[in-house]
């Protein structure tokens, strides 16, 4: 029996050897220790023990399940520290690797500019309205003094929808809107989207302008020069000089196209003021009396002056933008100029 035993003894050394891992453990723990293990079926076999011999032979099978157990034991604690040391190694985390960086996104140059007129304007007073885009003729043309058979509608291509509707051409169809809502004084600024069929380097589509309105007792077009000179100081720099020359616009009377100074080359003539030293920024005029009238705004107790300017060409010529379809085409690289 000794003999036996001590063979089994050496088996079980043998075969502890052979593990490597939880699973084969399990295995071979079985082998020995299992319902059916080799040292199970000896303590099965003390039923064929003679009655005298059985303590006897009893303490040395249960003295060798105890050995065996706990040969399994301490095996059992190092491999799990062997795998968990293996798998703390796996999962290391070298905090010297340069992190994944996250795209933060920046401010679209129109929606820059658009912030900072609506910023300037608001210290001076001005309340935002914003119209809808898709106008009827009377709003976009013929109360802003445009009737059906007027030479001016040819200044904008229009994409109309129905013989009525149509997408609104200039954010002025918002003056008629505020004007026929509220009674003077009047003080609106209303940025938006426009539509006209034109596509080139410096014309698209869709652009968005911003629209002035100012209506009360005695406004005068010296209200609009001075307002307009704190404006292109604030948007283009301390030194910018404004001048106005005659135009025409339908709702305007007088009209007047607006220059400021070359902020490029402080009025000298360079490339970007084509050699003239102004560079051409928006239109405005004393708003015309037939569309006060059109709004029942008396004209004779009222006065008002105008002005509209396109907020993408605002942009490219504060940023140096040769391209309106960069504005458009929603590019990265362009976009990530931008940021603070
Ligand atoms: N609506 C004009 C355009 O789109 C711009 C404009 C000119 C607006 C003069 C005005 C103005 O309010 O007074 O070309």
């Amino acid at each position: 029996m000794q003999a036996k035993i001590e063979q089994l003894k050496q088996k079980i050394e043998q075969a502890v050897l052979t593990v490597t891992s939880s699973k084969t453990l399990h295995e071979v723990k079985t082998l020995f220790l299992g319902r059916t293990g080799e040292v199970s079926d000896l303590m099965k076999g003390m039923r064929d023990v003679p009655k005298e011999e059985r303590p006897q032979v009893g303490k040395i099978i249960n003295d060798l399940r105890v050995w065996t157990e706990q040969k399994f034991d301490e095996l059992e604690i190092k491999i799990k520290k062997a795998e968990l040391e293996q798998r703390y190694k796996a999962e290391a985390i070298d905090v010297t690797m340069p992190g994944k960086k996250g795209e933060v996104g920046a401010y679209h140059p129109n929606t820059l500019i658009r912030n900072e007129l609506i910023s300037i304007f608001s210290g001076m007073g001005f309340e935002i309205f914003e119209g809808p885009e898709i106008e009827n003729d009377y709003y976009n043309f013929t109360a802003l003094n445009t009737p059906a058979d007027h030479p001016a509608r040819d200044m904008q291509d229009t994409f109309y929808i129905t013989e009525d509707l149509l997408l609104r051409t200039q954010t002025s169809a918002g003056q008629i809107r505020v004007m026929e809502k509220k009674a003077p004084p009047i003080k609106i600024l209303s940025p938006g989207k426009v539509y006209r069929s034109d596509d080139d380097a410096t014309h698209s589509p869709m652009f968005s302008q911003m629209e002035g309105l100012v209506v009360d007792k005695g406004i005068t077009l010296c209200d609009l020069k001075g307002m307009l000179d704190e404006f292109a100081k604030k948007i283009f720099g301390e030194n910018i000089k404004t001048r106005l020359r005659p135009s025409y616009f339908p709702f305007t009377e007088p009209s007047v196209e607006v220059d400021v100074s070359c902020f490029e080359c402080d009025g000298k003539g360079c490339r970007l003021c084509k050699g003239t030293g102004w560079i051409e920024v928006l239109g405005a005029g004393m708003v015309n009396r037939h569309v006060l009238e059109g709004c029942g705004v008396d004209p004779d107790k009222y006065s008002g002056f105008a002005f509209g300017m396109g907020i993408e060409r605002i942009a490219m010529l504060k940023y140096g933008i040769n391209n309106m379809k960069l504005l458009f085409e929603g590019d990265t690289r362009f976009l990530k100029q931008f940021k603070d």
